[in-house]
């Protein structure tokens, strides 16, 4: 029995200032509903430029739950549509990546479509003749997603026809991307080294929330970080410099006052990051010769400004994190309310010393590889997480750090970098983006919380 579906106060009540319902993580329903409104009306990461570079490149991944494709066509353009032959419905492309040459020809009846989508040919076309099958969407091609936006080569797609436009949608928000791909003396990322990637057996929502989660890596992480810090401490009497992974696991064990002093920030529609004045980020050695290409290039004011902005984890509302000082970027797939594909990507600075990009390939593995140490402690956490909110009692998770009641929703902001604001700013999104494409949603935001009580 549907108990969600267009039930606006149901839902509202779902989500109060400081804490929110468990149903939002486990309740299959609210799955469904996420994936059919959520993950339409939002703007969703589809992939990098880069990854498409040549006419007939093209990437696949999911909207939600949707299957989708980005193609590049023979005049340079990248489109998105539906990954799904309009003919019986087949998949076109099941490759994560790869190139179709000319067109793209569907494996099951050779229906073929250019590589924008369009309806290329038809075998025994014939056989159509005065059936009306030019008046139908099957020879329309490939169906496009609802709206295509390319942001300084990243690519984002929104499902739903109508909506907020993108500009609208991540405003000052993007200044974490441009800043990530500043930091190349070309002003230009290339995404190089397969992702890594690995399945969680929890919500996806609690992989958004834990990047903005500054109280728990000194004490989940302090068997592994921990552990790396004695080791070199034992260590580093025989001399020598300091190992990368030492450098990369060390900040990890910063002590509260750390966290809370690096600030952070949320913007409007969800979006925010930690790290305003510093990061975990801020204190690598420096790489010979990167500062020296970055002054050429910007000058030397510009360099430093760039490079002094060291942002830690910047969350893309609905389901993206951005690492700028460290070029990566993760993508938390929901598979179901308790299944969470993780996919974490690397980029690599045009013009910038290899060892930057060492480094980032280093991260990537010490910490977002499925043979992480880190990445382990907070799995096991969310595992823990999805099974605990099973239990009855209590059926509340609570984001109350740091709130002050009356706290504005849907601002931008500046807070405490201990602050659970990151978390609240989500769940703002979340009832909003739910709740617009509803009969009368998003006609009166004053009740958002009214039927809770
Ligand atoms: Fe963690």
């Amino acid at each position: 029995m549907p108990r969600y579906a267009n039930n606006i106060a149901a839902l509202k009540a779902l989500i109060q200032p400081e804490r929110v319902h468990r149903d939002v993580y486990t309740d299959p329903e609210i799955f469904r509903l996420e994936m059919r409104h959520l993950f339409a009306n939002t703007w969703v990461y589809v992939g990098h430029a880069s990854q498409i570079p040549n006419p007939g490149d093209y990437l696949t991944t999911d909207i939600g739950d949707q299957p989708v494709m980005a193609s590049r066509h023979t005049d340079g353009s990248i489109h998105v549509f539906y990954n799904r032959c309009p003919h019986k419905g087949v998949k076109i492309a099941s490759e994560t990546c790869g190139n179709t040459g000319k067109f793209f020809r569907c494996p099951y009846h050779a229906w073929s479509f250019k590589t924008n989508g369009s309806l290329l040919a038809i075998p025994l076309k014939k056989g159509y003749d005065g059936t009306g099958l030019e008046e139908t969407e099957a020879v329309r091609g490939l169906s496009p997603v609802g709206a295509t936006h390319i942001y300084r080569d990243f690519i984002f797609a929104r499902l739903a026809k109508t909506g907020v436009d993108f500009e609208t949608f991540f405003g000052e928000s993007l200044s974490s991307i441009d800043n990530m791909i500043d930091r190349s003396p070309e002003g230009k990322l290339v995404l190089e080294g397969a992702p890594l990637r690995y399945m969680h057996p929890c919500n996806w929502k609690m992989l958004v929330e834990n990047q903005t989660d500054t109280c728990h890596p000194m004490v989940a992480h302090e068997s592994s970080a921990g552990t790396a810090i004695s080791v070199w401490e034992r260590e580093q009497a025989k001399g020598g410099p300091k190992p990368m992974a030492v450098e990369v696991y060390a900040p990890f064990m910063a002590p509260y006052d750390f966290f809370d002093k690096m600030g952070l920030r949320v913007w409007p529609n969800g979006h925010g990051h930690t790290g305003v004045t510093t990061s975990i980020h801020a204190d690598y050695s420096a790489v010979p010769g990167y500062f020296e290409k970055m002054v050429e290039a910007y000058g030397e004011e510009r360099a430093r400004e760039i490079l002094g902005e060291n942002r830690h984890n910047t969350i893309y509302f609905p389901n993206i994190m951005v690492k700028g000082p460290i070029q990566t970027l993760r993508v938390f797939k929901p598979i179901a309310a308790d299944k969470t594909l993780v996919e974490s990507y690397t980029f690599r600075l045009v013009g910038a010393p290899d060892l930057l990009f060492e480094r980032t390939l280093m991260y990537n593995r010490l910490i977002n590889a499925p043979t992480s140490i880190v990445g382990h402690d907070d799995l096991e956490m969310y595992e823990r997480a999805q099974i605990g909110l099973h239990a009855n009692g209590y059926e509340w998770v609570n984001v109350q750090r740091l709130y002050e009641p009356g706290e504005p929703e849907d601002v931008t902001a500046i807070a405490g970098g201990t602050s659970e604001r990151q978390m609240r700013n989500q769940f703002s999104a979340w009832i909003k983006y739910m709740l617009m494409s509803m009969p009368e949603g998003n006609a009166d935001d004053s009740k958002f919380h009214e039927a809770a009580e």
